[in-house]
């Protein structure tokens, strides 16, 4: 067995395809502690789209609900897990959102594999975008439901499937801002064509809550908040700065999920302090729509000072050569002190290696103009477009 592991890990180092889960260089951990021994980086990478995970407000709100609750929540919504806290925060992404009702799970991954699980099965065909989220696709496989991908965006193909199907449901599956490229799905066009073949839409709103919709989602920005055959997933994770994941439609639905949905009930509850933060999240998106605006200023300035379209979520794509190429670049802007997304096969649905980044609302002018500086060392489109030379000349400088 040990012989396997080193030869697999052999083929990832030959395709460029190491990943590491370790803290950043230049971090010491002591007691559980990040101690930065040289300067933070400034970071493209994180999803925290508002920079809402270290607002006081929100990590009070964190520590309240530790003094109130506890660290864990002892058990399974279902036993004796669900807190006032887990309440009160369906509550508050319902008023984000205007969701009828919404049901919180312990992350955005277990909420997707829940919702699909829950609705899936023979007698219903799965259709799926060709870029949506890992979690979906595990969803999908979980779910013993006949699967279909479609081309990314193919409202047309979308159609065509949903036309000739043979099962009693049907269920589409889309991102609202899609995580790897950052492009939106027509959400309006997508809700129509369920609603006229009978079928659910299922939006994965991940990366679109607390940035499409002055932050209240592309969902809601579309008009469908209230549509009961559109159903969205949200994390928590992401602009909400917390952690968890929920489910937002109708109050049917709530109610098959808590009894059928196997990643909700066999799941112990969503630790408190990070209820109790994406509540606080969650009041401040809806009460503060202008960090929402910041966000899309800024990732409007990242895009012009670097020279790239930009895309309509937070997330900015940058494609490169190869998977080594985007490492290679990866960890040169880490060295000069910026930290970018660096995504290789298999988490691009393309194939295409890229680097990703993320425009944050609190991201400061300065700091925009000196990563596009460092970007434009890296990037392939450079007059000169070998990413080795460019990446040759940046380390000549230091
Ligand atoms: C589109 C999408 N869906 C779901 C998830 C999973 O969310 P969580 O991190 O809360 O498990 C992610 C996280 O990366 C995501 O990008």
């Amino acid at each position: 067995m040990e012989q396997w592991l080193h030869s697999r890990a052999f083929v990832r180092e030959r395709r460029g395809l190491v990943r590491t889960a370790d803290a950043p260089a230049g971090t010491t951990l002591e007691s559980g502690r990040h101690e930065v021994s040289s300067g933070p980086p400034l970071d493209l990478a994180a999803n925290d789209y508002l920079g809402l995970s270290r607002d006081p407000r929100v990590t009070a709100a964190a520590i309240d609900a530790v003094a109130h609750h506890g660290c864990g929540a002892r058990a399974s919504r279902v036993v004796n897990g669900t807190l006032a806290v887990h309440n009160y925060l369906e509550e508050q992404l319902c008023l984000l959102t205007a969701a009828q009702s919404a049901l919180v799970f312990s992350s955005g991954y277990l909420a997707n594999l829940g919702v699909l699980t829950s609705l899936g099965g023979p007698g219903t065909l799965l259709i799926l975008d060709s870029h949506v989220h890992a979690s979906l696709l595990d969803a999908a496989r979980l779910a013993r439901s006949p699967v279909v991908m479609v081309a990314h965006g193919d409202t047309a193909e979308v159609g065509a499937v949903l036309a000739a199907r043979t099962q009693p449901r049907a269920v589409v599956v889309v991102e609202s801002l899609y995580s790897v490229l950052g492009d939106a799905a027509d959400l309006n066009e997508l809700a129509v064509l369920c609603a006229r073949h009978d079928a659910w839409l299922l939006v994965d709103e991940a990366h679109g809550i607390g940035v499409a919709g002055a932050g209240r989602g592309a969902v809601y920005e579309a008009g469908l908040g209230h549509a009961s055959h559109v159903v969205r997933t949200v994390t928590l994770s992401k602009a909400l700065g917390s952690q968890g994941g929920a489910v937002l439609g109708s109050a049917t639905l709530r109610e098959h999920l808590v009894n059928t949905s196997r990643t909700f009930i066999f799941d112990t509850a969503l630790a408190p302090a990070a209820a109790g933060a994406a509540a606080k999240a969650a009041q401040i998106i809806l009460a503060e729509p202008a960090l929402a605006q910041q966000l899309h200023s800024n990732a409007t300035t990242l895009a012009r000072l670097c020279g790239f379209a930009r895309s309509p979520g937070a997330v900015q794509s940058v494609p490169m050569p190869s998977a080594e190429d985007a490492l290679q670049a990866a960890q040169t802007l880490r060295t000069a002190g910026l930290l970018v997304g660096c995504f290789r096969p298999p988490s691009v649905p393309d194939g295409v290696s890229r680097l990703r980044l993320t425009a944050r609302a609190d991201l400061m002018a300065y700091e925009l103009e000196h990563a596009a500086v460092l970007l434009g060392r890296v990037m392939p489109a450079l007059p000169d477009s070998s990413l080795g030379s460019a990446v040759a000349e940046l380390d000549k400088e230091k």
